[in-house]
């Protein structure tokens, strides 16, 4: 665990005890700042082990060098993560221990990030943290509430029984390895002319943080994406495609020998009837764009036989429990998990979402939380159904 310098350098010391209570072996790893918050005796006393802290410090080094620590660690777990160590180990920068040993480390990676809520919202915080996430690093927060500067707003650290949940729960990946998982992404375009088109506000936030989420969990990934501003996760096969009946080939092709297919995009129900060859020029004071129906994507992989888990998605600005369970049935979906679009937070675009997930007899809330914890949850309640699906080939 690295500890790093921050006025949440205090929780980690419980999230040590949180940890050994769970039995991991725990070692730690503080940065000299985090040193000035909290004395290494503490850590050492819950941890049971010598705190580690300079790179250069020889004794340390014959004892454990920090390569041997890579290698020796499961899983590297770094809370508080401040902006610095966060931008640091973004950029492949290596000066101090805890930034050497995250480049050294083969293991999974989380951070629990830690700071002000304006040093959190500054767009450099967040192309670190995306960028981080893009090379498969796990982010678990921040939680918003009071801060210590007395200022209001996501920075805090998440608590650490819930940072425990969260990696504890990471420990069952291979419960997905080998299994092949489609997933749609993002918006589609219909062209009306060769410079109009008609979209929606869906960003792939979702649908990436799924696809990056089962690669960590071991599933073969195919991520059919609608254009979007995102990289795809490492190790996801990326299919691109632009409109409804793009997606609907590659989803349907590709879902022929896929396991589970999630239906994250946001596919248009309609695109132009025509589409003309040159920009339509602006005639008259109103105009009129017949429509056709798109195929439905989710409906038609439903059908297919041997059939897959099919996951859908429903997004609703109204009566949302109602729309996704008449969704459910009518598609004959086996799980589908609902968010409200168009308010204030969640939804199209946002880095956080809440879902309320429903399948045939059941059904459960995700509260509102980053994407990728949130994907993280809704794979775990996709792995069980699967897993209750098919229960020789789990064997
Ligand atoms: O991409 P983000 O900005 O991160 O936003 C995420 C999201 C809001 C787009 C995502 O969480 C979400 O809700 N995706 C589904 C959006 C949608 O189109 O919902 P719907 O209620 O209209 O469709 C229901 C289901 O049918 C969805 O699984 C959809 O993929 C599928 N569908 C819809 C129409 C169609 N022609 N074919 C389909 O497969």
């Amino acid at each position: 665990m690295g500890v790093c310098g921050g006025i949440a350098a205090y929780k980690a010391a419980e999230l040590v005890r949180v940890l050994r209570k769970q039995d991991h072996e725990v070692r730690v790893v503080m940065t000299a700042a985090a040193r000035q918050f909290v004395a290494p005796l503490t850590f050492q006393a819950l941890s049971g082990h010598a705190v580690h802290g300079d790179l250069l410090d020889v004794e340390q080094e014959q004892a454990m060098s920090h390569i041997h620590l890579a290698r020796w660690a499961d899983l590297l777990l770094i809370a508080p993560a401040t902006a610095d160590m966060l931008a640091k180990i973004a950029h492949g920068l290596a000066d101090d221990l805890l930034s050497t040993l995250y480049l050294a480390a083969e293991c999974p990676v989380f951070v629990a990030p830690a700071m002000n809520q304006a040093m959190w919202g500054k767009v450099v915080t967040q192309e670190n943290i995306a960028r981080l996430q893009s090379h498969g690093v796990h982010c678990i927060g921040p939680a918003a509430g009071e801060q210590a500067c007395g200022e209001q707003g996501l920075g805090r650290m998440v608590e650490p029984a819930e940072i425990c949940r969260q990696v504890l729960k990471y420990e069952q990946p291979s419960l997905l390895a080998g299994v092949n998982i489609v997933i749609s992404a993002g918006p589609t375009r219909e062209p009306l002319d060769p410079v109009r088109y008609i979209t929606n506000r869906s960003s792939g936030k979702m649908g990436y943080a799924l696809a990056a989420e089962a690669v960590s969990a071991g599933a073969n990934v195919t991520l059919v994406s609608g254009p979007v501003n995102l990289l795809a996760p490492a190790g996801a096969k990326l299919i691109p495609v632009e409109t409804a009946l793009q997606m609907y080939d590659a989803v349907i092709m590709h879902s022929r020998s896929a396991d589970i297919y999630i239906g994250a995009a946001a596919v248009a129900d309609y695109r132009p009837q025509t589409l003309a060859e040159s920009k339509i020029k602006k005639d008259g004071e109103t105009g009129s764009i017949v429509l056709t129906k798109n195929p439905d994507i989710i409906a038609a992989v439903a059908r297919l036989q041997p059939k897959p888990l099919v996951v859908g998605f429903a997004a609703e600005t109204d009566d949302l429990e109602n729309y996704a369970k008449h969704k459910l049935q009518s598609k004959n979906l086996d799980l589908i998990a609902a968010n409200w679009v168009g308010q204030a937070e969640g939804g199209f675009d946002s880095d956080r979402n809440a879902l309320q997930v429903f399948w045939p007899g059941g059904q459960q809330i995700l509260a509102m939380t980053d994407k990728r914890t949130l994907a993280v949850q809704l794979l775990n309640l996709i792995t069980e159904k699967w897993h209750e699906k098919n229960p020789v080939k789990n064997s």
